[in-house]
């Protein structure tokens, strides 16, 4: 046993050498298209897409499309993810959303709308990409330069994928498209994304174009500044009843959290609350009957993992150590 710990150790040791050379000098290229292949290598191609192609997420007041939409209006179903101050707010109209794959890949396209436009204007103010791999869990984020910052947006009918080197003539490549590495890790999108790949909210369930993974592993393995990224765990308690259908993750869904780009965040646990289970007729009383005693538990396991009775496990796939190698092989990985 003592034996096998140290040549484990060695091993693990050796790994770390050589992760450090392969992702160093990525790292000083902090480049877009590179991690766009890594990405590719880890989980699958994304195809080139058109947001216009994409399912509307419809923005109602009192269930109906309004004649004219104003910037920060109300609307029923506001998108839960902030935007920024000097955009429409979040109840802008004809953002996108299309699955791309949904088998053991799911890759899914969102072109994000913060600026009041005609429906079928093809700029969008921030296009994003989430890409899972059901059977090893490696997940990849991916979202534009550009967050609302230049109300111009970009033109969305031909989106790159994020692994494609020189575009068609004419069209949009992917390095000025794309956040870098380093941008992305900048936006801390596990911070939310931290139960599964999949962030639900009454927004985007209103299309039917959300894949769902509830208890798949999940992890961002792909190395460079996604290495800071803290892993999300999953909290639960015994016979807890939010944890039956989905996970609650450790990190923005059970407790409010500071995350880069987007400042002190709310529980997500806690402002879905309102809506969660979907469809429940309970009333006030039963609800809390049935709910109360465990998102108190949930919340007290969230601050902290060693109080009494708490289930805190990693939801990372156990193969990991594989994929890793996969990753740092450069035959594996074409480079
Ligand atoms: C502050 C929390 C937060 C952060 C950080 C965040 N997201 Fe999200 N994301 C959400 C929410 C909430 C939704 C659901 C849609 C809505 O209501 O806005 C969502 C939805 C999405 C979707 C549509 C699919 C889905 O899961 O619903 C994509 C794609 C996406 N985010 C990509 C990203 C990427 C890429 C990053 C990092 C660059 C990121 N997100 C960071 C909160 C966040
Ligand atoms: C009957 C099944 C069910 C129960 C019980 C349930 N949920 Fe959910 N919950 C869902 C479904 C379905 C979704 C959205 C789809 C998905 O994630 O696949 C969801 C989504 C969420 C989300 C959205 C954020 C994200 O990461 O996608 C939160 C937060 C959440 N639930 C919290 C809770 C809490 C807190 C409780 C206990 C009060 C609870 N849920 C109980 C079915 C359930």
């Amino acid at each position: 046993m003592a034996k096998l710990c140290s040549r484990m150790w060695t091993a693990f040791f050796i790994l770390f050498q050589l992760s450090a050379v392969t992702y160093g000098s990525e790292e000083n290229q902090d480049d877009a298209v590179q991690y766009g292949k890594d990405c590719a290598s880890l989980i699958a191609d994304a195809p080139p897409f058109n947001c216009l192609a994409g399912e509307i997420v419809r923005v109602t007041v009192d269930g109906k499309e309004p004649a004219e939409y104003s910037p920060n209006m109300n609307c029923d179903n506001p998108a839960y993810l902030p935007y920024p101050k000097a955009a429409h707010g979040q109840c802008v109209p004809y953002s996108r959303v299309q699955t791309l794959r949904d088998d053991d890949i799911q890759i899914l396209g969102l072109c994000r709308r913060m600026f009041i436009r005609p429906k079928d204007d093809p700029h969008f103010d921030s296009i994003e990409i989430i890409m899972h791999n059901k059977k090893t869990g490696s997940t990849c984020f991916m979202i534009s330069k550009n967050f609302g910052a230049n109300p111009q947006g970009d033109d969305g009918r031909r989106v790159p994928p994020p692994s494609e080197e020189s575009p068609p003539k004419g069209q949009l490549a992917a390095r000025d498209l794309w956040a870098t590495p380093q941008q992305v890790a900048d936006h801390g999108c596990i911070y939310c994304h931290d139960s599964d790949p999949w962030m639900y909210t009454p927004w985007i369930a209103q299309t039917s174009q959300l894949p769902s993974d509830p208890f798949g592993y999940h992890s961002v393995d792909v190395g460079g500044p996604f290495r800071a990224w803290p892993k999300p765990m999953s909290i639960n308690t015994r016979g807890n009843t939010c944890t039956g259908c989905h996970r609650i993750g450790s990190l923005n869904t059970c407790g409010s959290q500071k995350i880069p780009t987007f400042g002190d965040q709310p529980p997500k646990m806690t402002q879905a609350l309102t809506w969660m289970p979907p469809g429940s007729s309970e009333g006030a009383e039963e609800w809390a009957a049935i709910y109360k005693q465990s998102v108190d538990d949930l919340s007290r396991c969230c601050g902290d993992h060693q109080s009494p009775g708490c289930r805190v496990e990693p939801i990372d796939s156990k193969s990991s150590w594989t994929d890793r190698l996969k990753v740092i092989n450069p035959h594996h990985s074409g480079r």
